[in-house]
């Protein structure tokens, strides 16, 4: 069975990610949600799946991690990254120390747990680290998650280089992903017709859209060609051209 590591399994897309890939890989989970990964836990009752619980802004957690990690498994075949945080910008006026949590987890994380997990990858591995289309596109009050984002994928082509043949490194980059039904406590979120046929496939991301995408970047088989690469899974949403007036599109302040 291959060996996998993945950041905020609890809820949301690592969520969807664990349930579709447990028992079929060995799964090693960190996430801060200790009610909701215990939850998912019990529910899938799987030898296969081994949570571990702490905050990703602290580094002796993170070494932590490392150690549960290289206590079950010398050999590692896939990092995923998907872990983040959002403290906002300068509308809230975010402080310094908030900005820095926000680079540290998103960044940070990705960073520390290759170099420390780097011995033990297999031949090769493969890394993913989610980035968001905000690292390309804002909306007001977003400097510490696009800025965050936007280094994921710097860390990306430059990490593909140092690692070379011994890991293939890739971002994916989701647009509008519709988690609710993948939350501890289930979120009840209404969405309208227009949220929809504003993307150009006609519909909000799922998480599996998600899903399929790494388990491409994880199957050495169909991806062994692709390293420091970005993958937008968005539907289209970030290849409009957006007018007041054109195609349905109406700016209101
Ligand atoms: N859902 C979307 O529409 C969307 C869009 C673009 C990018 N993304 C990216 O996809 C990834 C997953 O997003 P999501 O919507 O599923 O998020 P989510 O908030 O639903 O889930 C994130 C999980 O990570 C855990 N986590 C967060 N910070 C942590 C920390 N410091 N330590 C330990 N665990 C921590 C949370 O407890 C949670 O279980 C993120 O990187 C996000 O930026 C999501």
């Amino acid at each position: 069975m291959k060996k996998i590591i993945l950041t905020g399994g609890a809820n949301g897309i690592g969520r969807a990610l664990v349930e579709s890939f447990v028992d079929k890989v060995e799964l090693y989970v960190i996430d801060r949600d200790q009610e909701a990964g215990e939850a998912l836990e019990k529910r899938l009752s799987s030898p296969h799946l081994h949570f571990f619980y702490g905050n990703l802004a602290d580094k002796a957690t993170l070494e932590a991690f490392v150690n549960f990690i290289t206590e079950h498994t010398s050999q590692i075949d896939g990092l995923i990254h998907n872990a983040a945080i959002n403290h906002g910008g300068l509308v809230s006026k975010a402080t310094y120390e908030e900005f820095m949590e926000v680079l540290q987890v998103n960044v940070g994380t990705a960073y520390y747990l290759t170099q420390q997990l780097e011995p033990y990858f297999s031949d090769p591995c493969s890394i993913i680290l989610m980035s968001s289309t905000r690292n390309r596109q804002s909306m007001e009050d977003n400097e510490s998650y696009s800025s965050s984002k936007g280094a994921l994928l710097s860390l990306t082509h430059a990490m593909a280089n140092s690692l070379r043949t011994k890991a293939r490194v890739n971002t994916i980059s989701p647009g509008w992903i519709e988690t609710s039904d993948f939350q501890t406590p289930r979120q009840a979120v209404e969405l309208s017709g227009s949220d929809h046929s504003q993307h150009l496939v006609g519909r909000v991301g799922h998480p599996t859209d998600i899903v399929e995408m790494v388990a491409f970047l994880l199957d050495e088989k169909k991806s062994g060609f692709i390293t420091g690469q970005e993958f937008l899974v968005d539907g289209g949403m970030s290849k409009q051209m957006i007018y007041h007036e054109e195609h349905g599109w109406n700016y209101s302040k």
